[in-house]
């Protein structure tokens, strides 16, 4: 079922940017639509957007596939507490991590002193649908991508429980999920 957007008129949304004073970050499992669902969110309340397998993928001038091929994934987890703890030095209005970062101990402890941190979440069927769009996430090679997202909604959920906003996303329009993030931050605020 598609949920409802929530009203925001443009008021509302520019009250609420003027009242957030940190980045935005968003955590989550693959395929929540995190990158998507920050871009809209940036260019409703009128901030940048950096996404961090993006910045590691430039930093290292390859794929995040071919980081894990070539160097295993360690070294990639080690760029990626990297990045993040160099995007929490600078002024960033939303980032998207991916769905690994938040688990980190020393990551999680940073976004949370730093950010604004948001769970986004949805059901498995729609992660397994979202991701079979494309063949680029290492993690789901190996095996029956239901049951690994699966596994690692189990392994993973009490790390983004940790977060300040928890969102429950469907697969309605990437906008209305970022209107209610905002009314998450507003709230929590
Ligand atoms: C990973 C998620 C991916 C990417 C890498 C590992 C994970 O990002 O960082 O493949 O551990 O869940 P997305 O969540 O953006 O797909």
């Amino acid at each position: 079922m598609t949920q409802t957007a929530p009203s925001l008129t443009p008021q509302d949304i520019a009250q609420i940017a003027h009242r957030i004073d940190r980045p935005i970050v968003l955590v989550g499992l693959m395929g929540v639509g995190k990158s998507t669902v920050g871009r809209r969110l940036a260019n409703l309340i009128g901030v940048d957007f950096v996404d961090v397998d993006e910045e590691i993928e430039r930093a290292a001038d390859r794929s995040v596939a071919e980081i894990f091929e070539e160097f295993g994934e360690p070294y990639f987890r080690d760029g990626e507490r990297r990045v993040i703890a160099r995007l929490m030095g600078e002024t960033h209005g939303v980032i998207a991590t991916g769905g690994g970062a938040f688990v980190d101990p020393e990551t999680r402890a940073l976004i949370r002193d730093k950010a604004i941190s948001v769970w986004l979440d949805c059901d498995i069927e729609t992660l397994v649908e979202r991701t079979a769009r494309r063949d680029s996430r290492p993690l789901l090679r190996g095996g029956d991508p239901h049951a690994i997202l699966l596994d690692l909604k189990e392994k993973r959920s009490d790390s983004y429980a940790q977060a300040d906003c928890h969102v429950v996303t469907d697969d309605g329009p990437h906008n209305a999920t970022a209107l209610r993030i905002l009314e998450a931050i507003d709230s929590w605020l």
